[in-house]
């Protein structure tokens, strides 16, 4: 007997017949959790549609750019009209300079910017200019931070603080990570030895404010402060990475939340992503001035790009900053994600499972451990398979959440409260169902 297969199911079979693995993202391919990605035919709102006909609440959107929801009206009038002016020039516009006056005007850090394609070029670019700047070669990154897929941040820990990282890719040759340092994350005392042993050739460190890609993970004001102060101390610049974090967590990033509490705090340079270009494919990096300055044409660091600034992707951006920089938009979209976070927390507790969560603006997280871990080592801690079944039994019952245990989740601006009952509603009754087993 053969049987009619789901149109998901059918997708996924024919587009693994020609895409490596099915997707051209990895986590798209559902690996860690097992089953089916679900085939997205469109967005409204909070909410997407499959091929199966599904209609899913949506916490993923899109890896966090979708922060006002799918199909906003402005962002949409936005794009229409600029795709009628021109898909791409690869010549200057006056929508890129708005751009990076909008973006200037919310970050007092950044002076000068650059707009590329993707975090990854974001990444990419300003290690390089922070080894151009400095003369040095050696970059400080942190277990369990992602900064896209450049082959110098593909590396794991070597053994011990003298020896420097090996590569977790096939394909990135050992000598290109040799020169990155890889040390746990909110480990001031880690940190302290590595400048001391290193400091006079650390080019940079790089580190996610808040870490999204280990869940949701902060980085303790002690940590951040030490981090400024050493690298101001040793020469080295300070980048802060908020392709995720950068107009969800707040209007000015991580970064102002952080110089609430430090004194002075500003990183040399920041990375933006994801929100920044509204859904489309943009982001940037930029800093201080004396340093943005040694980028050409103007100094001897290179970076480029055919499609950076492009015109559409910028109307998108623009228009969806614009909308986010609308007086208390971020407090209520903070409230609303907080209300998903104590709605969950209360439900597992009543089921007597033991779950927390944190949440920062539109970025959440959750773990299904009895409290919030501060690095890498204690995330691996939650138990995978437990975390696939509750993603699993979110999905049935119509929350779309990551999936993979070490992805933060997002919430936007068109999640309704109705929508958060809806998810505690179906949480529980998940809860429920973990409990018993
Ligand atoms: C913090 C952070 N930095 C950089 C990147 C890379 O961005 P992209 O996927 O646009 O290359 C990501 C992607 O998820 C990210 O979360």
């Amino acid at each position: 007997m053969t049987h009619a297969q789901d149109p998901n199911d059918a997708l996924f079979d024919h587009a693994r017949a020609l895409i490596p693995g099915g997707v051209n993202s990895p986590v798209r391919a559902f690996r860690a959790v097992g089953g089916t990605p679900a085939f997205i035919t469109r967005g409204q709102g909070a909410y997407l549609w499959d091929a199966d006909g599904r209609r899913l609440i949506d916490y993923v959107g899109s890896w966090g750019p979708m922060i006002l929801g799918h199909g906003h009206p402005a962002v949409l009038e936005a794009v229409h009209r600029a795709v009628d002016q021109g898909m791409s020039f690869g010549a200057p516009t006056e929508r890129e300079s708005e751009l990076a006056e909008e973006i200037v005007r919310h970050m007092p850090a950044i002076e000068m910017l650059r707009l590329v394609s993707s975090g990854t070029e974001a990444g990419m670019s300003a290690i390089r200019l922070a080894r151009g700047a400095t003369g040095r070669s050696k970059i400080v990154k942190f277990n369990g931070c992602y900064h896209g897929h450049a082959d110098a941040l593909l590396v794991k820990a070597g053994s011990g603080l003298a020896t420097f990282g090996h590569a977790t890719s096939a394909g990135v040759p050992e000598v290109v990570v040799q020169d990155t340092l890889v040390l746990e994350y909110n480990d001031v005392a880690q940190l302290e030895e590595a400048f001391a042993l290193h400091g006079a050739q650390i080019a940079c460190v790089i580190m996610e404010p808040i870490a999204g890609n280990m869940n949701f993970v902060r980085a303790s004001i002690p940590f951040m402060r030490a981090a400024r102060e050493l690298c101001t101390k040793h020469g080295a610049l300070l980048i802060i990475d908020e392709v995720m974090t950068g107009f969800r967590v707040a209007l000015g990033g991580a970064q102002s939340l952080y110089a609430k509490e430090i004194a002075g705090f500003a990183p040399d340079l920041t990375m933006l992503g994801k929100v920044v270009g509204g859904g489309m494919p943009l982001a940037a990096f930029g800093g201080r001035r004396e340093v943005m300055e040694q980028l050409a044409p103007l100094g001897p660091v290179y970076q480029a790009g055919t499609l950076s600034g492009n015109p559409v992707a910028t109307a998108c951006g623009l228009a969806t900053l614009r909308e986010v920089a609308q007086p208390d938009f971020h407090a209520r979209l903070a409230e609303r994600t907080r209300a998903l976070i104590a709605g969950l927390a209360r439900a597992a507790a009543d089921e007597g499972v033991a779950l927390c969560g944190d949440s920062e603006g539109g970025m959440m997280g959750y773990f299904l451990l009895p409290e919030l871990p501060g690095n890498y080592t204690e995330v691996l801690q939650s138990d995978g398979a437990r975390f696939n079944r509750l993603f699993h039994g979110l999905l049935e019952r119509g929350v779309y959440t990551a999936p993979a245990l070490y992805e933060a989740g997002f919430v936007s601006s068109a999640h309704s409260a109705g929508d958060i009952e809806e998810t505690v509603a179906a949480a529980r009754a998940v809860f429920r169902q973990l409990a018993s087993a």
